[in-house]
């Protein structure tokens, strides 16, 4: 392992994992190291390149802490988690689709119950959510767990506003009926910016990229014998579904935020339809 240049290194550093007794890690390990060394290969990475991404990611790391995850925010805003979602997430037919999981889950959402109002005094223009959890066959799904989330009509979760402390609203845990129907009333979401006021911020800005995401409602539904599902209700007609700063945006969960009961409320209905867990 002397001698080295800018091709024999990668063999070299491949060679020095060898000793690995985890095979997975050894793979990841090596496809890293590859991948890498082709990247500064192909940029011809200069050494002020490279401190200046050492800073980077410094700064990134800094910025997290128990409230603000950073690093999750570089993933998303690369394509990284929804790349991830993508190939862990295949699911037949018929069954709706994940999408990513974001960092404003909590978990000490609080417990509701059918027909609360899950906005417990958030701002936003209100929603009355109709709710069917199902089979790929159509058949109802008894008893799911419905974890809800969003933000407000100013486009903040309540973790965004120290104000409200440890105070909880826009989300909930429901559980659907023995039907599968869940009920609940809530408020439209709207548009919003990633948090910009770190690393990942000064990335978008220097790459020339707006930080929005199209206003959505989050899920997360279990039910016993079926895959869990993560994702969200994107609202049609949002300005951002072509252009979702995490790259989270699928066809078949845009839906419409705009229908009307007879109170001249607006109402969201959805079908969100689980897949069985493998045999
Ligand atoms: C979210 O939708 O909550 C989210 C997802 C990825 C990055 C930031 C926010
Ligand atoms: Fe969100």
């Amino acid at each position: 392992m002397r001698n080295i240049d800018e091709f024999n290194i990668t063999r070299a550093v491949l060679e020095s994992l060898e000793g690995c007794d985890d095979p997975r890690l050894q793979e990841i390990m090596g496809a890293l190291v590859r991948h890498l060394h082709d990247f500064a290969r192909e940029v011809r990475l200069t050494e002020a390149e490279l401190m200046r991404g050492i800073a980077f990611l410094t700064a990134a790391g800094q910025k997290c802490d128990d409230k603000r995850q950073e690093l999750i925010l570089l993933s998303d805003t690369l394509g990284l988690s929804m790349l991830a979602v993508a190939l862990n997430n295949a699911r037949p037919a018929g069954a709706t689709e994940a999408t990513v999981f974001g960092p404003f889950h909590v978990h000490d959402a609080p417990r509701m119950e059918q027909g609360d109002d899950i906005a417990a005094g958030a701002p936003g223009e209100p929603l009355d959510v109709e709710l069917c959890v199902c089979a790929l066959d159509g058949t109802p799904i008894p008893h799911a767990e419905v974890d809800v989330w969003q933000a407000d009509e100013q486009g903040l979760y309540d973790v965004q506003i120290p104000t409200l402390g440890s105070r909880r609203r826009a989300r909930a845990v429901m559980k659907a009926d023995v039907e599968g129907r869940l009920r609940f009333r809530s408020i439209v979401p709207t548009a919003y910016p990633i948090p910009t006021d770190g690393p990942v911020g000064e990335m978008l800005v220097a790459t020339g990229r707006h930080p929005w995401r199209p206003a959505h409602v989050h899920f997360m539904v279990k039910a016993a014998g079926y895959q869990t599902l993560i994702t969200h209700v994107f609202r049609a007609g949002d300005p951002y579904l072509d252009s979702d700063v995490v790259f989270g945006v699928r066809n078949s969960l845009v839906a419409s935020f705009d229908g009307r009961d007879a109170q001249g409320r607006r109402r969201l209905d959805l079908r969100l339809v689980l897949a069985p867990l493998e045999p």
